[in-house]
């Protein structure tokens, strides 16, 4: 689930040359077309992402910048609008697709609809040119559904044990190799000990996400900008995905070669699409694409929510200070001293409850698109129909930030809400939320990722103190990513930390 930049039509704005009426009443001439041309350049020019570069750039360039930000601004003020007034739906036609948003109280109608609708064929939309699949993947991932295969593989007690096992191991022994001072950007540091120990779980210990710094770090650079490819003459004004894609791709191929006989038992070679489709997948240029798409749909969620998790809990001491002495409590460890993962929820009820508070906050909608017509019905309206190739946008955010459910503080950072007064995790509390799904789909490896975040952050809370290297200065507030929030949003400001063993 990622961040995609849509242009909304412009239909309802203005024509370029049109007057505007100022306070007064008198026309005056707006110059839209100077304010329209800016706007179209600045996508082409905004190849910019989280690259800091030192020397001062020229004011033209700063200026399409401020632009574009603004325009990514707009459309995300547009955006949320859209989702939060969707009552019960709203459908917009976008030439040659409709988009249905829907609110909370279509969800029990939706939930009729699963087997008409998949998030995988939203290939169809964005496969070729933001993974460069071909036309028969494509057509393969949306001809099976790959969920029963997703069940078996995350789901069952069994398996989620030995997936946890793994994740424990490499996390442990990621956080047993820092330093024991270092500074770091929390953001990059803490994204990448979650996608590796989650990694090392279904692609092997021996993955480049555990052992190969720069892969990891090109891939947080396609996971932030992967969208960017959608953009027109992509190869120029996406040149740090285009070059991050390749990078993955080839490191994936090497790595797929030195490690072939154990990659072969790994789940993520069990659930590639290509693998699923085609005999001679070995052949299949696709088959590292695919590997790609499947690392940023599992690996990104959990990575970008325990580094959210962690900025909330520095703004606010007095509930950091309660994880921390949670995280530190010796009858919260196993016989060896040691945080055991089977009970992290029973043993770190505060922690859990920071960390459903996080999910609420920062999981938005997901996207699904119609495999076939059918009508959906809407309370006292018509139905509205939908054909093949439609999409339906389900916003979680309405339910989670539904202020008579959660109070009129519903978009402040307030974990004890998910507490009973018994202090243990609140059942139905956690049962409002809408953040592994909706509409009668669930994230298949919803347990994995949970703990594994608790896991991540409980052991990084008991091995280090996080020290603000800006003495007597304050955080600054985590801020969102512009743009339009697909599943999960992510945090745009970095801050730096000092990382201390305790
Ligand atoms: C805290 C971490 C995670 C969150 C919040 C999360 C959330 C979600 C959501 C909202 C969906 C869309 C469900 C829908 O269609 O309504 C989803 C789908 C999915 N998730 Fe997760 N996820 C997380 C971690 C993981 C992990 C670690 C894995 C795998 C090991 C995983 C595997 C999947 C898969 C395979 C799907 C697609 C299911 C389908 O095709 O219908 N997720 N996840």
């Amino acid at each position: 689930m990622q961040q995609v930049g849509v242009i909304p039509s412009s239909s309802s704005h203005p024509a370029a040359g049109d007057s505007v009426l100022t306070g007064d009443g008198a026309p005056f001439p707006f110059p839209y077309h100077i304010f329209l041309l800016l706007l179209l350049i600045a996508p082409i020019v905004h190849t910019y992402r989280g690259h800091k570069r030192l020397e001062r750039r020229p004011l033209s360039v700063r200026l399409v910048k401020i632009l574009s930000r603004m325009r990514y601004r707009i459309y995300s003020l547009i955006y949320n609008a859209i989702i939060n007034c969707a009552k019960p739906t709203l459908s917009i036609n976008i030439f040659p697709r409709k988009v249905l948003v829907t609110d909370p109280s279509m969800e029990s109608t939706l939930s009729r609809h699963t087997s008409e609708t998949s998030l995988a064929n939203v290939m169809f939309l964005i496969g070729r040119r933001v993974f460069g699949l071909s036309d028969e993947t494509i057509n393969a991932i949306g001809s099976y559904d790959p969920r029963p295969v997703h069940v078996g593989e995350f789901s069952s007690a069994s398996n989620v044990r030995a997936l946890l096992a793994q994740v424990s191991a490499t996390a442990s022994q990621k956080l047993r190799s820092q330093p024991d001072v270092q500074e770091a950007e929390l953001g990059p540091w803490l994204f990448k000990l979650t996608s590796s120990s989650v990694a090392s779980a279904l692609w092997g210990p021996e993955s480049p996400w555990v052992v190969d710094e720069e892969f990891q770090t090109q891939f947080m650079e396609i996971s932030g900008s992967q969208m960017t490819l959608l953009r027109p003459f992509s190869r120029y004004t996406a040149q740090a995905a285009h070059k991050a894609r390749a990078f993955i791709v080839d490191r994936l191929r090497s790595f797929h070669v030195k490690n072939r006989d154990s990659r072969l038992r790994q789940i993520a070679h069990r659930i590639n699409a290509v693998v699923l489709s085609d005999p001679n997948w070995e052949s299949n240029k696709d088959y590292f694409n695919v590997e790609l798409l499947t690392s940023l749909g599992l690996l990104v969620t959990p990575s970008s929510m325990a580094v959210w998790m962690i900025r909330h809990l520095l703004m606010r001491p007095d509930l950091f200070d309660r994880v921390a002495k949670e995280a530190r409590d010796p009858n919260a460890l196993d016989a060896e001293g040691n945080i055991d993962v089977a009970r992290i929820r029973e043993s770190f009820p505060f922690l859990a409850a920071c960390l459903y508070e996080t999910l609420r906050l920062h999981m938005t909608a997901i996207p699904r698109l119609a495999k076939a017509d059918f009508d959906v019905a809407v309370p006292n309206s018509q139905p509205i129909h939908l054909k093949s190739g439609d999409l339906i946008y389900l916003a979680m955010s309405s339910f989670n930030r539904d202020t008579t459910t959660w109070g009129s503080d519903a978009s402040i950072f307030s974990p004890d809400k998910f507490l009973t007064d018994s202090g243990r995790l609140s059942a139905s509390m956690v049962r409002k939320l809408r953040v592994f799904g909706v509409a009668g789909n669930l994230c298949p490896g919803r347990k994995l990722g949970f703990e594994t975040i608790l896991f991540v952050v409980a052991n990084m809370l008991r091995d280090f103190d996080i020290e603000n290297p800006r003495e007597g200065e304050d955080y600054p507030e985590p801020r969102t990513e512009d743009g339009f929030g697909i599943g999960f949003e992510r945090c745009a400001n970095e801050i730096t930390v000092r990382l201390r063993r305790v």
